[in-house]
């Protein structure tokens, strides 16, 4: 049977039609809004190049999360930075003091259903704002930054953290985290490694948010090739065997083939993280007229959806949890 008896525009004459077939877009509950904490208090301060984000102290994050809370977002994941403290490890990083873990047991108090997660790395308080401590050779030095990773996911997990999600790509870094997780007694802690994380040019507003731009060189060395399908693949693979718990693939939006490979080969639940390249570059859109802002956000998260995520990291949380259902 061909045309003219099949026309397959019968299937989405009507809205009504188009909505029984459509598959639901991501609900709130899968989204989890990134966040960028800082020391002190009454602190709420925009980031120039990601428009509608905040670096927020504490007791503002604990208030901006009401409403975020309220529409039924599913998570946050906490970045921390520190202003005055950055040494050649990235020592703040696990200061039981730090930022995230004095906001940890405030937010899971306020929040107790909200899923809240830690970013696990070391290039927001390193001098020299790489992921991990720089060897003789002048490269990261893989072994000792995991042991540097294993300490700040036991004192986020320590805290209170729901989920620990390590970024820093070193070869072993989740089975290090795991091991010291099981060490210390916290079983219950989830793993959610950036698995498949690429070596990106769309995190630059991110950097400019946390101050983690590295001060020379870049991290080709430690994060993954775009131009390289099968090691992304096998990222993934490794993280799962070495006992993740969840997987990621970041950035999103150009690597839903990624997401989708990823999806076909592994069992785990699947996270993909929407960067801040990608939230930026629909605000600069909008912001000349090329297209309508919440169109395109909620068009690209269900294309992350439909590539293969379960979960998506997502600046756009807040917004799009605000307007969802109304279309
Ligand atoms: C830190 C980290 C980065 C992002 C998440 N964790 C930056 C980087 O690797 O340089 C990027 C997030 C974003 O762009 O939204 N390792
Ligand atoms: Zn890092």
């Amino acid at each position: 049977m061909a045309f003219p008896y099949v026309r397959l525009r019968r299937l989405r004459r009507t809205a009504a039609i188009r909505e029984m077939f459509d598959a639901a877009p991501p609900p709130p509950a899968r989204l989890v809004w990134p966040v960028f904490l800082v020391e002190g208090e009454n602190r709420v301060e925009p980031i120039a190049s990601m428009p509608g984000q905040n670096r927020r102290s504490a007791d503002e994050l604990e208030r901006a999360l009401e409403p975020v809370a309220a529409q039924g977002v599913g998570g946050v994941l906490l970045f921390g930075q520190t202003e005055g403290d950055k040494d050649e490890g990235g020592s703040a990083a696990f200061d039981d003091h730090g930022v995230v873990q004095r906001a940890l047991p405030r937010i899971k108090r306020a929040y107790p259903d909200m899923v809240v997660m830690t970013d696990v790395c070391l290039c927001a308080y390193t001098r020299h704002g790489h992921c991990g401590p720089i060897g003789r050779d002048g490269n990261v030095d893989n072994d000792a930054a995991n042991g540097l990773l294993a300490r700040v996911a036991v004192s986020h997990a320590a805290a209170g953290a729901d989920v620990v999600a390590p970024s820093a790509m070193m070869d072993g870094q989740v089975a290090a985290i795991r091991e010291a997780l099981a060490e210390n007694g916290l079983d219950d802690t989830l793993l959610m490694s950036y698995s498949t994380k690429f070596a990106s040019s769309m995190y630059g507003p991110f950097r400019d948010a946390e101050n983690s731009a590295p001060s020379s060189g870049d991290r080709r060395g430690y994060q993954a090739s775009y131009a390289n399908l099968r090691a992304a693949l096998r990222e993934s693979r490794f993280d799962e065997a070495e006992g993740a718990d969840i997987l990621m693939v970041k950035p999103a939006l150009f690597y839903l083939d990624v997401i989708a490979r990823v999806r076909e080969q592994t069992e785990l639940p699947l996270a993909a993280y929407n960067v801040s390249g990608e939230y930026s570059m629909l605000h600069a859109a909008a912001e000349q007229g090329y297209g309508d802002l919440y169109a395109m956000a909620r068009e690209s998260l269900t294309a992350i959806g439909r590539a293969g995520a379960d979960i998506i990291l997502s600046y756009w949380a807040p917004f799009y949890a605000r307007m969802f259902g109304k279309q």
